[in-house]
Parts: C-alpha cells; structure tokens; sequence
C-alpha cells in the first residue's frame, strides 16, 4: 500500500423521511440560506416543497440559485458567488445530483476566493476556507456528496476540470432512496455506470498488497451488478433505489481509495469529451472504459483475470491469462450494454473531427493516469478505438 492519511468529515444523514434533520443541522451556520437545484425535477417530485417548509421552520431566510445544468457551467457558478456576496449567504444547500453539488461547491470555495473563479478551479488552488454547505441529494452516481471533489466547465473554451479542497467537503449529506424513485431510466443507468467506474478506476493502480482494498471494490461492483437489473425493472423499489444509493456514495468517498489512490485516466478523457461535446458523463464513461482496458491490456491483465473470475464468475479452466483479460473487458461491456447503455461514440453523433480537439483538452494538465502514464498518442488510440 501507500501511505495515506484519511479524514471524512461529512456527516452521512441516510434513509427515509431524513430530510427532517435539516431542522437540526442548518441553524449553527447562521439563517441566510441559499438553496441550490437544477432544471425543474425537484419541483415536480415534491421535494423543493418539502425543503422550503424546513427552512420555514427555522426562520431562513431563503435566497434561490436554480437552474443548474447537467455537466454544470462556469457563468452558472460565477452566478452564485455574486448572489452569496450579494446576499451575505452563511450556508449553501444542494439539492440535488452531482452536477447541482458540484457547481454549489465551487460556488462555496468561489465566493471566499479573492480572486477569479476560474483561476481557482484550472489552477486547482486548494482554498482555505469555503462558504459552509450540506447537501440533499436526489440522484445515485457520483458521490459528490460525500468528497470534497467538484467538475465544472467553461463552455467558451471548451474546458472541463476537476477541482477539490480538503476545506470543502459537504458538512452534511441527506440520503433518502424515496428522493431517487423519480430518477428516469436513462440517468439512473448513468448513475449505475458512473458508480461503477469509480470503483474500476480506483481498482487499477500500481500500489502492491491491497488485497482488502481489492475485495472491497469486488464487493461493491458484484452488489452493483447484482442489483441493477432488478432496479430497472422496477424503478420505484425503495430496495434496490437503496441499495444503489449506498453503493454509489461507497464507490467515491475515500474509502476505497486508501492506501491506492487509482488510475482515473478514463475519466480525464470523458471529462476532455464532454467539454467538447457535452453529453452525459457516464454515458462517455461505458464507451471508454473497454477501450482503456484494451489499450492496457498487457499491465492489467491480472487485475481483469481476477475480476473474470472472481465478480464475473467466468470459468478460468482452458483459458490463459490474455483470454481471462478478454473476458472480463467482454463482461463489463456486455453488462452496461444490457442497461441500455452506449457503447461508441457515433451513439451521440460524435465523429473524428475534433478528436485532436478532444485530446488536446485531456492534455491541458499534461500527461495522466496513475496505473499507466498516459500520452497524447495513447489518447488519440482510445478515442479512435471508441468511435
Ligand atoms: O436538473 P434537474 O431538473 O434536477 O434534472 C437532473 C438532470 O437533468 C436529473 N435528476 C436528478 N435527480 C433527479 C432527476 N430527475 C428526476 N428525479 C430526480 N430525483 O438528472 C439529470 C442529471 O443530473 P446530474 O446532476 O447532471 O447527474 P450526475 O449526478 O450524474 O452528475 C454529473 C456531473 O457530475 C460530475 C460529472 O462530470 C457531471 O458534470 N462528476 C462529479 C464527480 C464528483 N464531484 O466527485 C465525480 C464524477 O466522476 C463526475 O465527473
Ligand atoms: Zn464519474
């Protein structure tokens, strides 16, 4: 393993009707409260009713920032810091999915930050100090509601970046499976996926002797596998809507990255394609991954041998290495398929035409991917293999 240290502090506040905590957890901040949500889904599901009575109970005084878009943008985020200086704002709530918690990340570290926004997210300047905010969370998938991580892109240039704080973890997070029933089948395979590969890039790393760490990620994607079917043939089953909640804030809040901190090469490249194109992340994601692994066929052949036998239950007798390795790339494959997920490029009508475009954006910080140093080649290889 590599030594780590590890330090969680957002309280998991997780189940039914547990939105009432928010009584109980938001007054110590102070009552200038700016809510902050997406394009409409928790007007229609009841849920921004339910928060706004809340508030009410406890005398906040309530500014909104709504809008939010999928994949979130900059002039949103620099939007939001104006409204908390304006507003003199102590506290910031999320409701919502990743994209809605991210921008009210970057809006919470944004609005301390004496200087530009942008400057702090491209720059990765790892502020000190952030507006305090927790989270209502309404979509399994990313697991920003338990890291200090947030993705956020400037549409002018075409760029898309990851930015993070250790001061800006959420200080709160409400998990209620009821608030993800109303998630539609596409986005809640997208959560299954993007879960998914958080769990696979946290698998391949170089770090010796993380066999827990290992069982641990198997773990997590066999109850994945396991449950995912059953969900989306029943949408509305609190079970499996549970389940997948839990799995998706384990897949991505430090746990299983201790001691080995993963490759995410995969994710640089959707975030590069999604800059480009903006579609959805994981959608990018299930047509990457595969191509990654084919690509690195040769450095991750144990780790893909053991994920054939030991999550996809493939019979090892008569088959070498390479063709274990094979299998399991297959599987993983196959499964998102079965989900309905994309499996190329052309699925959103994206061709070559900018993929020098793409590849360059995923340069921008220079070369990537801790289990396998990634090139501007190596990249322009994936993404030609994923057209
Ligand atoms: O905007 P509304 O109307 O709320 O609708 C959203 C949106 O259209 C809808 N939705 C969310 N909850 C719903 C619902 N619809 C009905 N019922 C509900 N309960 O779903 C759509 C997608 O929402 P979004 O928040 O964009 O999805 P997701 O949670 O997958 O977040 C994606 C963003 O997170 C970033 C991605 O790059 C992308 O920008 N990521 C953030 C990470 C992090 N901070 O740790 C890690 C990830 O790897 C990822 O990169
Ligand atoms: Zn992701």
């Amino acid at each position: 393993m590599e030594s780590f240290e590890f330090r969680n502090p957002t309280k998991l506040i997780f189940g039914k009707g547990q939105i009432e905590a928010l009584e109980r957890e938001i007054p110590q901040y102070g009552k200038n409260v700016m809510v902050v949500y997406g394009g409409g889904s928790i007007k229609r599901n009841g849920l921004y009713d339910q928060v706004l009575e809340r508030l009410s109970a406890i005398g906040a005084k309530v500014t909104e920032l709504s809008g939010v878009e999928p994949n979130p943008r900059l002039t949103t985020v620099r939007k939001g810091v104006e409204l908390v200086r304006e507003n003199n704002i102590d506290f910031l709530l999320a409701v919502g999915g990743g994209s809605v918690i991210d921008c009210t990340k970057a809006i919470a570290g944004g609005a301390k930050y004496d200087g530009d926004v942008w400057e702090m997210i491209s720059n990765r300047i790892r502020v000190e100090e952030t507006v305090p905010f927790g989270t209502v969370l309404t979509l399994a998938a990313t697991g920003s509601e338990m890291n200090s991580g947030a993705v956020i892109t400037n549409w002018e240039t075409n760029e898309k970046y990851g930015w993070g704080s250790p001061a800006n973890f959420p200080k709160f997070s409400i998990l209620d499976p009821v608030n993800t029933i109303s998630v539609p089948r596409d986005q809640t395979v997208y959560g299954i996926v993007d879960m998914m590969s958080h769990v696979l890039e946290s698998y391949f790393h170089p770090a010796t002797n993380t066999k827990l760490q290992e069982r641990m990620a198997e773990a997590i994607l066999m109850t994945v596998i396991e449950t995912a079917p059953k969900l989306l043939e029943n949408l509305e089953s609190y079970e499996h809507r549970e389940t997948i909640l839990y799995s998706g804030t384990m897949a991505l809040n430090g746990i299983l990255q201790m001691g080995a901190r993963g490759d995410w090469a995969t994710h640089n490249i959707e975030h590069a394609v999604s800059a480009v194109y903006d579609i959805p992340h994981a959608g990018g994601l299930a047509i990457l991954f595969p191509n990654w692994m084919k690509h690195n066929i040769e450095e991750a052949e144990r780790k893909l041998k053991q994920l054939a036998v030991r999550v996809f239950a493939v019979d090892p007798s008569g088959k070498n290495d390479r063709e274990l390795a094979l299998a399991a790339i297959d599987a993983i494959q196959a499964f998102w398929t079965s989900l309905g997920a994309p499996s190329r490029l052309a699925d959103y009508d994206i061709d070559g035409s900018k993929l020098d475009l793409m590849a360059d954006r995923a340069m921008a910080r220079g070369e990537f991917g801790n289990f396998q140093t990634l090139k501007k080649p190596d990249v322009e290889k994936i993404l030609e293999m994923s057209l």
